[in-house]
């Protein structure tokens, strides 16, 4: 088969086409064969040889772990799914920047990984909406539930965790207010639900808030990281709460607790995905939550490029370079 390899960490160069042989199946492990590969910012972070990698990486390595296709083989005993079935998968059991391997034409998983695909649901949007809408699910059913009232900082709104965490907070009631890098990534905020978009490359994103809402926002939902967290702290109403999920800038700095008493007894969490569908069933139905909010219309999935597999690089080059928007997929 086909595959995107890296044999050291480094920059995008360093994503090899290559030929490579994929063992059979073994037991309990699946077959699937491809349709999409989604590109997700740990991605990069395990081409990096990013900060939270604590196990050695063993190279050769084939980076990814999310995607969706068809099962095409089954290894002894492996009764979670049939061949032929559509399924799609976000993870191999660990750690999702463990045990990786989805930018491959096909590859071997855990049968009891994998997600059957409801009737109506193209391999490719499941691709584009399971990390990223399960992320947002996670920050909204488990960590602070937008209401009628709130008004809602979301940073990188237009990324892919944001927009869904945008559309769902409208849907929920809230008013949003989004940071953005560009101009056209505010017009596609704005076409998401976004109420505000501000352009915090270019101005203060502290005072632009402060100037919309005196009082504070209710809660801010943060994936950006370094570069907003700790001047987030400034635009939260007293009690509110900050959320970080992601670090697409880097790592926030150790917190002093005692801030939060003092900036107006504030709350803050730091969620990981894999914890919202760790107890069995849980990823069946988180997913099953989110693709029906795909099919009332709550949540549009926007797949901005696909990449061919062969040119994962460039994806990686444009997820660094905050190109897009939304999600990016590799088509094998
Ligand atoms: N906690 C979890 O379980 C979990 C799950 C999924 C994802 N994540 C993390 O959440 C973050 C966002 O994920 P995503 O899928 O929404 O990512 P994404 O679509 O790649 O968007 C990231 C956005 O962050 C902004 N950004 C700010 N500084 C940046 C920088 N130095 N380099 C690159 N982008 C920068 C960019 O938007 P602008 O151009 O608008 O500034 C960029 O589009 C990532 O760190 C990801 O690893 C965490």
């Amino acid at each position: 088969m086909k595959a995107i390899r890296i044999h050291q960490n480094g920059g995008p160069e360093v994503l090899r086409y290559e030929d490579c042989e994929l063992p059979e199946p073994a037991p309990g492990e699946a077959r699937v064969r491809h349709s999409a590969i989604a590109v997700n910012f740990s991605d990069v972070n395990v081409r990096r040889g990013g900060f939270y990698i604590a196990n050695p990486q063993r190279y050769p390595l084939i980076p990814g772990n999310e995607g969706a296709g068809v099962v095409t083989a089954l290894g002894p005993g492996a009764s979670a799914v049939a061949v032929g079935d559509r399924v799609a998968y976000v993870g191999s059991g660990g750690p999702f920047y463990e045990n990786t391997g989805s930018y491959a034409d096909e590859r071997n998983l855990p049968s009891r990984c994998l997600l059957k695909l409801p009737e109506g649901s193209p391999e490719t949007l499941a691709a584009a909406l399971l990390l990223k809408g399960l992320t947002a699910a996670m920050v909204i059913n488990r960590v602070y539930t937008p209401k009628r009232g709130d008004i809602i900082l979301i940073h990188a709104a237009s990324s892919g965790v944001g927009l869904l965490l945008t559309q769902w907070s409208k849907h929920l009631g809230a008013t949003v207010i989004g940071t953005v890098g560009s101009e056209d990534k505010a017009r596609i905020a704005r076409a998401h639900g976004c109420d505000h978009a501000i352009l915090y490359r270019e101005s203060d994103f502290v005072a632009a808030v402060k100037k919309i809402v005196p009082r504070g926002v209710s809660a801010v939902f943060d994936g950006v990281g370094k570069d907003t967290f700790m001047a987030s702290i400034d635009c939260v109403r007293r009690f509110g709460m900050l959320v970080n999920y992601g670090n697409a800038s880097g790592h926030v700095p150790p917190l002093d607790l005692l801030l939060l008493a003092k900036k107006g007894s504030l709350s803050v969490s730091r969620p990981a995905f894999s914890t919202y569908i760790e107890e069995p069933g849980e990823f069946q139905s988180a997913s099953a939550e989110l693709f029906d909010l795909v099919k009332r219309g709550v949540l549009k999935v926007e797949i901005s490029k696909t990449y061919a597999l062969r040119d994962a690089a460039q994806a990686h080059r444009d997820l660094e370079g905050r190109k897009y928007a939304g999600s990016l997929l590799l088509i094998p």
